[in-house]
């Protein structure tokens, strides 16, 4: 029997910009999905404790099938339990999937490196969605806030992380596809917004070696507002960033997709950020930035 586990991620800039080729930066943080694997009758999953239909599990069918590829895996109890939220853009698929690939590769002694997991999990989100970055799998199995797509790691967060969760949720593909349509649409606008998305990474890195937290902060918010032109914001995670900001964060953006889901703020003072966030119906929680990415636990 083998357990592993991998960590979720937010965006600190980048998102949707990353997909036209521009710069992200994602940090990987404290919230885990564990995975245990071992040789079973028949292949079943247990999630959070609930038997769950191996047809309905998209990301463990196709983990099974990419590792299958390289060694002969034979069937398998897999029992997940998770501290991220599903569909919330922290990176919940990215996270289980590494973590099946990881456990399965220990358990069965495959032949497959860490970089091997991240590009097999990479190729397993690619096929279930039908779009994706390589940041989420990335990040989730190496840890640690990194430059995609150029993978230079970073010096690690000296502040604090609250994710804000607006409770709603939107779909990637679907807040991707928009993007792209307002950017077939309005290419000579929508390019130069995705362009800056690209210098508020680039600049975000400097400041972020500096440890200037305030300089990260108000990056963050100019991010927040191109994201909102692109059209992936909703008045919930605007209402939460904005109630982040009043609380005193540094800067507080969406997360992810958007089109629901979590935004993310920086502070040094997180009890205040967590308060304002959950007065107006958000959950919120503060969280650490995870420095390990897959591991067996
Ligand atoms: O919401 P998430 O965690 O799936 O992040 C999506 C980030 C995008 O840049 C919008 C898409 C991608 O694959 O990079």
């Amino acid at each position: 029997m083998t357990t592993c586990s991998a960590p979720a991620k937010i965006y600190l800039s980048g998102e949707h910009a990353v997909v036209y080729g521009e710069p992200a930066v994602a940090c990987a943080v404290e919230l885990r999905t564990q995975v245990t694997v071992e040789p079973a009758s028949s292949t079943t999953v247990i999630s959070g404790g609930v038997p769950t239909r191996i047809e309905s599990a998209t990301y463990i069918i196709e983990a099974l099938e990419q590792i299958r590829r390289v060694h002969p895996v034979p069937d398998v109890s897999i029992h997940i339990t998770s501290d991220i939220p599903t569909g919330a853009g922290i990176g919940s698929s990215a996270a289980l999937t590494v973590a099946l690939l990881q456990a399965l590769s220990i358990e069965f002694g495959v032949d497959i490196d860490i970089l091997q997991i991240a590009s097999m999990a990479y190729d397993v989100e690619l096929s279930v969605q039908g779009a994706a970055s390589q940041t989420d799998t990335f990040i989730s199995t190496m840890g640690g806030i990194v430059l995609m797509p150029d993978r230079i790691f970073l010096s690690h967060l000296e502040c604090s992380i609250v994710i804000g969760d607006t409770g709603m949720r939107g779909k990637t593909s679907t807040m991707v596809a928009k993007v792209a349509e307002l950017k077939n649409t309005y290419p000579g606008v929508t390019e130069h917004i995705i362009k800056s998305i690209g210098v508020i990474a680039h600049m975000g890195v400097v400041l972020l070696e500096k440890k200037d937290y305030s300089g990260v902060g108000r990056l963050m918010n100019i991010n927040h507002g191109l994201l909102e032109s692109l059209g992936v914001g909703t008045s919930s995670l605007s209402q939460l960033v904005y109630r982040a900001r009043d609380a005193g964060a540094f800067g507080a953006k969406i997360t992810g997709a958007g089109g629901g889901g979590c935004m993310v703020a920086l502070t040094d003072k997180p009890e205040d950020v967590i308060k304002s966030i959950e007065c107006c119906y958000g959950k919120a929680m503060v969280v650490k930035p995870a420095r390990e990415g897959v591991r067996e636990e």
